[in-house]
């Protein structure tokens, strides 16, 4: 299965962070005129000269301003106002990962940056510190039993698969799980823990929605994504009743060509070029995809306990993913270093807007944001870069051009910090 590259645009600033309403509200509505623009401009122009697989934007450098994410959204979530854990530092810590490519057996190839002779370490020796409280690293031991006689699952895109790998590497090292299904293509799993009747699944949906994808393994599209924007997808739907906890996290896959469905009718397009079809922008398509999964799943008979998970930035730089951008920086970055990209920004207000509105009225059912754009957004140093690939300099001078990830996270790498903020929601609930 190929690996998910997408590069980011840059540019369009949100303004600075602030807790008033009023200025909230003000931002998205300027943020949505700017927007119209800023779309037109760059929608049109660079999506016909790449591959349609991939989104490429391609945009002048970005304004000097310090990073920012607009509005607090988890303070509405989270039952201590005096922290939260989304908001804080990346500490070194000289524990390092609580497994190694020895210790487990599960790592993807992709992942595998010690493997695949990534030269520093350094970037494991980092943890997630919240500003304000202590969060203790993941205990396996406390999640399993936790976890005794319940099932949770992973919904969504390749990121979502980075992280169950994650929390099955740390989880291996108590027990090591079967595992009990795959689909043709391995993109869906299941595995048991026996001594604690724990199922743990990742449920490949990249659209959260019933979609008709036209690509081969290595992402090369022979035809636009048929998106149903009104259906969630029966990949997770079908299993839902036996779930108890789910994580869902989408979101790149919307910057793709495709024709979108309501009332199975075609409604719009992104980049389709049909004649008489109406061109929508992603975010459009992924309110909705938004909107249809969360009412699902706060109208289920069936009440689960949902984190939802807001945007992932990537970190190309010099470039994008197909010009020779790469990510070689060996320190995260530090407050006020980076910002949001544009891309990122839409992204994450459609899903603070959908969650505010879901988490209103969910009918006994659990949802809770899980909110880890900033932690990602600091890690530039996190990712496989060229060592996505093995060895992928041997026997080639240093200047030849190797595919670079940006996106992804090595294993062992930042994302397992993921699983501290997850056990500490999970308890604290
Ligand atoms: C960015 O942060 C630095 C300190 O971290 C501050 O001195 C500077 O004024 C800030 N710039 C903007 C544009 O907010
Ligand atoms: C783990 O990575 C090291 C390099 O850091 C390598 O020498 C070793 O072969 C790897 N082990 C496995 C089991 O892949
Ligand atoms: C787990 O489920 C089994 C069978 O459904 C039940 O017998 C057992 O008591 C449960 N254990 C716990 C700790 O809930
Ligand atoms: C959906 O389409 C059917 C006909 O295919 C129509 O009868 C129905 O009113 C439509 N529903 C909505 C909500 O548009
Ligand atoms: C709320 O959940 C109950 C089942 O617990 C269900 O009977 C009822 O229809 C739900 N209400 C709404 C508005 O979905
Ligand atoms: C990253 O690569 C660029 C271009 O090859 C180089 O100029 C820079 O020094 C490198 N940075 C690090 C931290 O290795």
């Amino acid at each position: 299965m190929s690996v998910l590259v997408l590069a980011i645009g840059r540019g369009l600033m949100m303004g600075n962070n602030n807790n008033n309403i009023h200025m909230f509200v003000v931002k998205i509505v300027a943020c949505f005129l700017v927007m119209g623009f800023a779309y037109r401009l760059y929608f049109s122009t660079f999506f016909q000269i790449i591959p349609p697989q991939i989104a490429v934007i391609q945009q002048p450098p970005p304004p000097a301003a310090n990073f920012t994410l607009s509005g607090h959204p988890h303070t509405a979530t989270i039952s201590s106002p005096s922290c939260d854990i989304f908001t804080g530092e990346w500490v070194r810590d000289p524990t390092g990962p609580p497994y190694t490519n020895s210790s487990c057996h599960t790592i993807e190839h992709h992942q595998n940056c010690m493997k695949n002779g990534r030269p520093d370490s350094g970037y494991i020796y980092w943890r997630w510190r919240p500003r304000d409280c202590s969060l203790p690293r993941f205990d396996p031991k406390t999640f399993l039993h936790y976890m005794r006689n319940k099932s949770m699952a992973f919904i969504g895109d390749s990121i979502s698969r980075n992280h169950v790998q994650s929390l099955l590497c740390i989880l291996s090292q108590v027990e090591r799980p079967v595992e009990v299904y795959h689909d043709k293509e391995y993109r869906s799993k299941r595995w048991f823990f026996d001594s604690y009747k724990f199922s743990l699944s990742v449920i490949w949906s990249p659209f959260l929605t019933e979609a008709k994808i036209f690509e081969d393994n290595d992402g090369h599209a022979s035809g636009a994504v048929r998106l149903h924007l009104d259906e969630p997808d029966p990949e997770w739907v079908n299993e839902f009743d036996t779930f108890d906890y789910v994580e869902i996290a989408a979101g790149k896959w919307f910057l793709k060509t495709a024709v979108y469905y309501e009332n199975n009718t075609i409604v719009g397009c992104h980049n389709c070029k049909i004649e008489d079809v109406t061109e929508l922008r992603f975010d459009y398509a992924y309110r909705r995809a938004l909107q249809t999964t969360l009412n699902f799943i706060t109208k289920s008979e069936h009440k689960v306990y949902t984190l939802f998970q807001t945007t992932t930035p990537d970190h190309f730089e010099n470039g994008e993913w197909n010009t020779g951008g790469y990510c070689n920086r060996t320190v995260p970055f530090e407050e006020g270093e980076t910002e949001l990209r544009d891309i990122d920004t839409i992204m994450r207000d459609v899903e603070l807007e959908e969650f505010k509105k879901a988490v209103g009225d969910t009918n006994g059912s659990t949802l809770k944001l899980f909110d880890t754009t900033r932690l990602a957004l600091l890690r530039p140093d996190g990712h496989p870069g060229p060592y996505r690939a093995f060895h992928p300099f041997e026997g080639k001078d240093s200047t030849a051009n190797v595919q670079n990830d940006c996106l992804h996270w090595c294993l062992p790498g930042p994302i397992d910090s993921w699983n501290d903020l997850l056990i500490h929601i999970l308890l604290r609930a």
